[in-house]
């Protein structure tokens, strides 16, 4: 049996910049408040719980620093922990970031902003506060049928599947007189959507780690059981089903953006031991 792990599969830059900034001020400061999970892993968070990071869904009554995650947050957040005197770290992904400016600058402009993701992500809710909440969130070309205005401005989520992004895109383009357009969707997410589905085709089972929360590893398990139908989504190897890999000779292996490298290596262990 052949196990391959694709290319770019696990944390993502911004999530590696965001466990890093944690690691520094978790050791400076003993113990600090996270903003919701830091990521989408329920192993990560666990474990930063027991090294002193605790999750909060609310700044109201934070009584330590507090750190912001990659997906970001509203706007309005940043003036509540100001106007409390609430320190905080801003692990903000940059490229959350520049989508962020893009949206208010867009708004700014006149446009009538368009978000192409999942209106309950919060990196998507974040957004819709820089357009002062003026914006529409869509994700499929049916609700892109539905748009009708003469200036249209365009961001997207930053993991959203390009091909997606583009169909919806030439929808809108259908639908007003100016469009205006950046394509804000992440490298890291494009080049694992790729290699995964590269593998997925030479694979006879494709292994998709990650939390079942994180919605970059789902849209990946999507992609790569477009092309290898027996794939499966799993958050760590004790999930694995060893019947899975009767007479399989080709094993691709993937993982989303919050699932860490000693994750990967325990499945893959796992699965040579078999
Ligand atoms: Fe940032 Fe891209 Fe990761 S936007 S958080 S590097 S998926």
């Amino acid at each position: 049996m052949k196990i391959v792990i694709a290319e770019n599969a696990g944390f993502c830059y911004g999530v590696m910049r965001a466990i890093s900034m944690a690691d520094k001020y978790i050791e400076q400061k003993g113990s600090i408040y996270s903003l919701g999970p830091i990521i989408h892993n329920p192993q990560v968070v666990a474990d930063y719980e027991r090294k002193g990071m605790y999750v909060i869904e609310s700044i109201d009554n934070a009584d330590r620093p507090v750190l912001i995650r990659s997906h970001g947050v509203p706007s309005d957040i940043y003036l509540k922990m100001k106007s409390k005197n609430i320190e905080y770290i801003d692990a903000t992904c940059p490229f959350v970031k520049e989508a962020q400016d893009y949206v208010k600058h867009l708004a700014e402009e006149g446009y009538n902003v368009v978000i192409i993701g999942d209106k309950d992500h919060p990196e998507v809710k974040a957004h819709i506060s820089y357009a002062d909440r003026n914006a529409v969130v869509i994700n499929s070309v049916d609700e892109a049928k539905k748009v009708n205005t003469e200036r249209i401005g365009v961001v997207s989520q930053t993991t959203q599947s390009v091909d997606r992004f583009s169909k919806i895109v030439g929808e809108l383009s259908k639908h007003c007189k100016e469009l205006k357009v950046y394509n804000t969707i992440c490298d890291a997410t494009k080049n694992r959507q790729d290699a995964a589905s590269s593998l997925a085709k030479v694979s006879d089972i494709m292994i998709v780690i990650g939390g079942r929360n994180s919605a970059n590893t789902r849209k990946l398990y999507d992609i790569c059981k477009h092309y290898c139908d027996k794939t499966y989504h799993i958050e760590t190897e004790k999930e694995i089903n060893n019947e899975w890999f009767l007479n399989a000779e080709n094993v691709g292996i993937t993982a989303g953006a919050s699932t860490p490298s000693y994750i990967i290596e325990r499945v893959f262990n796992y699965i040579r031991g078999l």
